[in-house]
């Protein structure tokens, strides 16, 4: 196993939070801070739909990328409400967050709306964040991996080694958003670990080996280095601490250290 074969990424998931001017101003004070990351870590703003113009202007010609929350699987047509891949492409956007446990619990979408996601994104040439995680429940009746491996089966089905190469997953605990419960960084690196022995069984070790694992999950300015020292933790998906230009920058550099 070799991390040093896989680009490490810090992505911050600002959520439903910010307008835009102070979009503008937030990523204006992540800009310098990060700038050193660039070459060792991948950093990205994943924004709400309405800033993404504003966000694409502000960090262009910076090492910092920018991402959106969701996307839609048709390519247009008759779906009130929702964003095509092409619409976030022909914006600049590179990457997109899909099926954040959010969505999964407040807006129904299921494993088969998450494979159709990553595909259509994936044939747009955008870079999919796909999100797993187990519920505190499903962790206390001792299935987490079964519902790891059900999740990365049905998600990625039917994408190809070279597309999933091109994926990242990012393994969320249910449990430790936004509760200020975060795994230990032992619990994170078996979940995390186990999601690359998953993939090994579906493509090749190899192909497992290219694909960047962050985990996400009240990852703070505070524990972010020993979660990032882990072998499978490739990076981190960062909601609460990614609001604010100084934690989100811990985080990059220890990122940038580990
Ligand atoms: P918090 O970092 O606020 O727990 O959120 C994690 C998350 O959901 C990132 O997608």
């Amino acid at each position: 196993m070799n991390k040093s074969v896989r680009k490490a990424i810090i992505a911050g998931n600002w959520k439903m939070n910010k307008a835009r001017p102070e979009a503008k101003e937030l990523l204006e004070a992540i800009k310098p801070l990060v700038a050193n990351a660039e070459g060792k870590v991948e950093v990205i703003a994943c924004v709400p739909f309405t800033n993404l113009e504003t966000a694409i202007s502000v960090t262009d010609g910076s090492n910092v990328k920018i991402g959106a929350e969701n996307v839609h699987f048709e390519k247009s047509g008759a779906f009130t409400g929702e964003i095509s891949a092409d619409m976030l492409v022909e914006l600049g956007v590179e990457y997109v967050v899909i099926g954040h446990s959010e969505r999964r619990q407040y807006f129904g979408e299921t494993d088969e709306t998450v494979n159709k996601r990553t595909k259509a994104a994936l044939a747009a040439g955008l870079k999919p964040i796909v999100c797993v995680g187990e519920l505190l429940w499903e962790r206390e009746c001792n299935i987490t991996e079964e519902v790891i491996a059900r999740q990365i089966k049905l998600d990625l089905f039917d994408v190809s080694k070279e597309d999933v190469k091109k994926t990242v997953i990012a393994y969320e605990p249910v449990w430790a958003i936004g509760t200020g419960k975060t795994a230990t960084a032992d619990q994170a690196e078996e979940v995390c670990g186990f999601i690359r022995s998953t993939l090994a069984k579906i493509y090749d070790q190899a192909t497992a080996d290219a694909v960047t694992i962050q985990y996400g999950g009240s990852m703070n300015a505070g524990n972010a280095a020993e979660l990032l020292s882990k072998p499978n933790v490739d990076g981190g998906l960062i909601g609460g601490a990614s609001l604010k230009a100084a934690d989100f920058n811990t985080i990059v550099q220890a990122a940038v250290e580990g």
